[in-house]
């Protein structure tokens, strides 16, 4: 009895000594894996803490929309946990245009106003609804996705991942924003060269 009881508490005592956590250091560079672990002494609670998903973001802008991420560089102690979450204000008009985030999967919910939000599978199958308050959507890792207010008031939503970085990659941006130069631009998406013009115009791009 007091032998098996000895086992159980040096059990205990054992794993105490497990990682329970990495946060992030971030004054090292980021790898595949995420952000090396800050020394265990140098983790404060704050690491964990995160204050900026309370206010609006700031959406003057082409898009109409604010994402606010909460990701390692904000939330160091999500470093290696699999999971982070960002807000998203949609002004009225306002978009996130077809994107994807390559390395986790997304989970939005709505807390104000509605949103029509979908995404593509890999067979080219579209999956999209318009969301009220309190719905939830899935979007599946590396599919290519979007939301659009489709109200006529701002709209608030919190999207989460299960990835402490998982990317973010605008279609539209990657495409009209930067130097690719028009004539490949048109022969890999069919489009007309004034609408690659146009769009490189809107978007920033050059060439
Ligand atoms: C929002 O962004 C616009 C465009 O960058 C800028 O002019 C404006 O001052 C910003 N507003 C606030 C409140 O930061």
């Amino acid at each position: 009895m007091l032998l098996s009881i000895f086992f159980i508490f040096s059990f205990l005592f054992s794993s105490s000594n497990a990682l329970d956590f990495c946060v992030a250091d971030l004054s090292a560079p980021q790898g595949p894996a995420g952000y090396s672990c800050k020394k265990p002494e140098a983790v404060t609670t704050d690491d964990f803490v995160f204050s900026g998903l309370g206010a609006a973001g700031n959406t003057s802008n082409l898009i109409k929309a604010a994402v606010t991420p909460a990701f390692s560089a904000q939330v160091p102690g999500v470093n290696g946990l699999g999971i982070s979450i960002a807000r998203l204000d949609l002004a009225v008009g306002g978009v996130v245009p077809m994107h994807t985030h390559p390395g986790g999967s997304e989970i939005l919910v709505v807390i104000q106003g509605s949103i029509c939000a979908g995404f593509i599978s890999s067979a080219n199958k579209v999956y999209f609804k318009s969301l009220k308050k309190g719905d939830i959507m899935v979007f599946p890792q590396g599919l290519l996705h979007f939301q659009i207010n489709a109200g006529k008031t701002q709209a608030l939503a919190f999207a989460s991942f299960s990835s402490p970085s998982p990317g973010l990659q605008i279609l539209d941006f990657a495409l009209f924003g930067n130097n690719l130069p028009s004539d490949i631009i048109e022969e890999t998406t069919f489009l007309d060269d004034a609408q690659v013009k146009k769009l490189k115009g809107v978007l920033g791009g050059t060439g």
